[in-house]
């Protein structure tokens, strides 16, 4: 058992206790927005309340945070920078700035603590983003392609050669091994530390709910902190003999660039577990809705060309990421909602992409349908996911190749859930193969 000192303690009571402790409340009340975070049928298919959310209001207050799901106010408070993902510069009252220096008491710096790109904002961000942005525009991730092919292609031959009739986990034997990999090359990380990394970021990955209970914050923590202390060596070990790869540059960047020690553990970190940790859910995901909805699976075999619009939809209908904050940087009025500095904004990304004011028979999962691309999957504004070229490219290299190796890949059990909510995917997926083509 962990032992938990007094600083966690206090950390996840400030974060997420008091949260937990307020979420329950409001959900034995019949908060529908409190009934995401705490009912299991929610956590299974949130569309139902999503939908009941975005018929009440553009915009919901609640007692803990205001709540969207339409696509129009989503698309706003994500790009107006009235809003932002930190609280620096926005004018709280004193007590809210001591509470929010003391939840950062002795914390590992995780996936959405400052200053991670995902918790700054301009111009700290822009500054950060800057550093690691190069690698991953659209040219320089299609120059991975051949990489990519290839090693879906090895890791597909593993598969191969345990015969089609074995069980196959899915996720554990290929979803969660191509991002990992993929990123773990990009950035130049031994591949030999690949099942640490997935086993760190499983941990972390939990640091992005709200109101986790002491016993999941601890653990959470434990695979932040791991990772952190993993990749402080690896710098130590860069700087006495850097290589041609993004981290070697992240430790030797000088002048105006040069990064302090939290800003390049923050960012190296977060471009690492980003990288795999978001994939794997749209390739499990993606593979069975290709199971479930078999029509659209023969149309992708007979019109490959349908491949990029079908990864789309794959987004749009259920995003691997279904929930961001913005927190109102100045007092405002939004859809006659009154917002006081620093009050939180919940933006339901997978509500968003299920609004039938942008997406015709939203319910329905069409490989074909013409404005798929809208979705908020990747986020908006200046947030806009660093990784989305690579990830759309993973997905459909990695989607396409197993389906064209294994046509008759079939799904024999039911799969299971991750339990992270923001989140959204799978951590098993029982498959038979069957023969390779
Ligand atoms: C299907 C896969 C992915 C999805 C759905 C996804 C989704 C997102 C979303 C929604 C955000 C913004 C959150 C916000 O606005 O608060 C984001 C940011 C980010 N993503 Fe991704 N992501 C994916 C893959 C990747 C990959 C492969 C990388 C690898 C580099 C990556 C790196 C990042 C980074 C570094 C940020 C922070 C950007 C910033 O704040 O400026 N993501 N992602």
């Amino acid at each position: 058992m962990l032992l938990t000192g007094p600083a966690t303690t206090v950390r996840w009571a400030l974060k997420h206790g008091l949260i937990r402790h307020g979420v329950r409340r409001a959900a034995r009340a019949g908060d529908p927005v409190a009934a995401l975070q705490t009912d299991p049928a929610a956590r299974a298919d949130p569309y139902p309340l999503y939908r009941q959310l975005r018929e009440r209001a553009p915009l919901l207050a609640g007692p803990l945070v205001c709540t969207t799901a339409r696509h129009d106010v989503a698309t706003m408070l994500l790009r107006d920078d009235r809003f932002g993902v930190g609280f620096t510069g926005v004018q709280l009252p004193l007590g809210a700035v001591a509470l929010t220096r003391l939840a950062e008491w002795r914390a590992p710096i995780g996936p959405v603590d400052p200053p991670s790109l995902l918790a700054v904002d301009p111009p700290l961000h822009s500054r950060l983003r800057r550093v690691v942005a190069r690698v991953f525009t659209a040219r320089a991730v299609e120059a991975q392609r051949p990489r990519i092919e290839k090693r879906c292609a090895e890791l597909l031959d593993d598969l191969a050669a345990r015969g089609g009739d074995e069980p196959v986990d899915l996720v554990a034997r290929y979803a969660a091994l191509l991002p990992v990999t993929v990123i773990a090359e990009i950035l130049g990380v031994p591949l030999a530390m690949r099942g640490r990394f997935l086993r760190w970021g499983a941990a972390g990955a939990r640091t992005l709910d709200f109101g986790l209970s002491l016993r999941e914050y601890r653990h959470a923590e434990s695979g932040v902190r791991a990772l952190n202390g993993w990749l402080r060596g690896h710098f130590a070990r860069l700087r006495a003999e850097p290589g041609d790869d993004l981290f070697s540059r992240l430790v030797q960047l000088d002048g105006d660039d040069r990064l302090t020690g939290d800003e390049l553990l923050a960012t190296a970190g977060l471009v690492l577990a980003a990288g795999f940790e978001t994939t794997v859910n749209l390739l499990g995901t993606g593979a069975l809705l290709l199971h479930t909805h078999p029509e659209q699976r023969e149309l992708l075999a007979e019109e490959p060309r349908h491949w990029p619009t079908a990864v789309e939809e794959m987004l749009r209908y259920d995003s691997p990421v279904q929930t961001t904050v913005r927190i109102s940087r100045v007092a405002t009025e939004l859809h006659g909602v009154r917002l006081r500095p620093g009050t939180p904004v919940q933006v339901l990304l997978g509500g968003a992409n299920r609004d039938p004011a942008v997406f015709d028979d939203p319910e329905r999962f069409d490989i074909t349908r013409p404005n798929a691309r809208d979705h908020l999957s990747f986020s908006g504004g200046v947030h806009y996911c660093l990784g989305a070229a690579l990830a759309r490219l993973e997905a459909e290299i990695g989607l396409r190749a197993l389906f064209t190796r294994f046509p008759h890949l079939t799904v024999t059990g039911p799969p299971h859930r991750r339990p992270t909510r923001v989140l959204r995917g799978y951590d098993a997926i029982p498959v038979r193969l069957g023969p390779a083509a």
